[in-house]
């Protein structure tokens, strides 16, 4: 094949290639901590913590073909695998600028960890491009942000910002949870190092947490190296589990993402609701930017109650078939209140400062059939 296999081909086969014969059409699962070592070898040991395990090594060929990196490595949660990418790329005394609209774990880990480790870490509105080079600091060695932000789902200007981390040398890490490869490559836009984590939309069954990095052979072995040290390797049957969730996920983002469009359509029109943020919508603020580099609008859907808190609740305690829990991406619908679960951390001054209310409810379109989610969320407000 001359042309890039697409997103579905990459998943289900990895780079193409002929299997040889009487091999199993699948990856098995290996699930063995060890393996047998020659005698007297210096190779490398394959170790499961080492993150050589098939299963492991298979899983991160798939996701860094459909990322466009040269490598990645996959890792026991989205968190080790935003805190080993960040350790791998910054060290004591450097600075690192980030978005302030992250999901609140994130905030948590900079905020709590970072600084033991000599890292210091600002904050700012990535809405305002030129605040990205006046903030920058003779130390600052990183920039992070999420592409399709939790909770409110605005749409980051990758791009512009990439201009900006190579015009200064800086690394710029994009979070692409939200999005996933299906909607958005970071490395097409400039971005060095993609983060995501493949608990949500890579696994997509909400039955696994797992994390991944991708990028260049040297940031990946790097990783790589503090995986080794650190310890939060991906088991097996996870790696399996979210090789077999990925051969979907096109198929997947594109019902979801149906899905979002006719939930925000929908609830455009409902005087329950103050505000619906889904960048699909004309209204969007980054609808325009989210057109030019997104490949769809993502299946999430913020919804502001115009009753506030209280509304809010209800409408989560009545739904019948949305899952009230706090994750997203399944294929089953998710709805929680992130003031009360993704962003539970930060104080509600925090919390305004990222522009969210307290009605607020984030519902993530699973693959039901429209009709019934609407049904659903039309008895829940009924
Ligand atoms: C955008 C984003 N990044 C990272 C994480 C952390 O992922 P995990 O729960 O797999 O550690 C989450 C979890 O919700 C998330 O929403």
């Amino acid at each position: 094949m001359s042309r890039r296999p697409g997103a579905s081909t990459l998943a289900i086969h990895g780079p193409p290639h002929r299997l040889p014969d009487g091999a199993p059409a699948v990856t098995p699962i290996y699930q063995s901590s060890t393996f047998v070592h020659p005698v007297g070898s210096t190779e490398e040991v394959r170790y499961t913590r080492y993150g050589n395990n098939p299963n492991q090594v298979e899983v991160a060929r798939r996701y860094a073909a459909l990322e466009g990196a040269e490598r990645a490595i996959f890792l026991a949660s989205g968190m080790a695998a935003t805190a080993l990418a960040h350790l791998a790329v910054l060290a004591p005394g450097d600075h690192l600028l980030a978005s302030r609209w992250i999901y609140g774990g994130t905030r948590t880990l900079f905020d709590q960890e970072f600084g033991r480790h000599g890292i210091s870490v600002s904050y700012i509105d990535p809405d305002q491009p030129r605040e990205w080079r006046r903030q920058i600091r003779p130390e600052t060695r990183a920039v992070f942000v999420e592409a399709i932000t939790n909770p409110l789902m605005r749409v980051v200007d990758v791009p512009g910002i990439a201009k900006v981390t190579r015009d200064r040398g800086l690394a710029l890490l994009v979070d692409n949870t939200f999005a996933s490869p299906v909607l958005f490559r970071p490395l097409e836009h400039g971005a060095d190092v993609v983060i995501t984590s493949a608990t949500k939309y890579l696994s997509g069954h909400s039955d696994v947490i797992a994390g991944a990095v991708a990028g260049p052979a040297p940031v990946i072995e790097e990783v790589t190296r503090l995986l080794r040290n650190w310890g939060p390797s991906i088991d097996p049957h996870a790696a399996w589990l979210t090789e077999r969730g990925m051969k979907t996920l096109a198929l997947r983002m594109d019902r979801a993402t149906a899905n979002a469009r006719a939930v925000a359509e929908w609830a455009v029109g409902r005087p329950e609701f103050s505000g619906v943020h889904w960048p699909g919508l004309e209204g969007h603020p980054d609808h325009q930017l989210a057109a030019s580099i997104l490949d769809g609008f993502g299946a999430m859907v913020g919804l502001s109650l115009a009753g506030g808190t209280k509304a809010a609740e209800r409408l989560c305690a009545r739904v019948r078939m949305v899952v009230h829990a706090p994750s997203l991406a399944g294929v089953e619908s998710l709805i929680s209140e992130p003031r009360l679960t993704s962003h539970r951390g930060l104080s509600a001054a925090e919390r305004e400062a990222m522009g969210f209310p307290d009605g607020f409810v984030r519902l993530s379109c699973g693959c039901e059939d429209a009709e019934d989610l609407i049904a659903d969320l039309e008895g829940a407000l009924g």
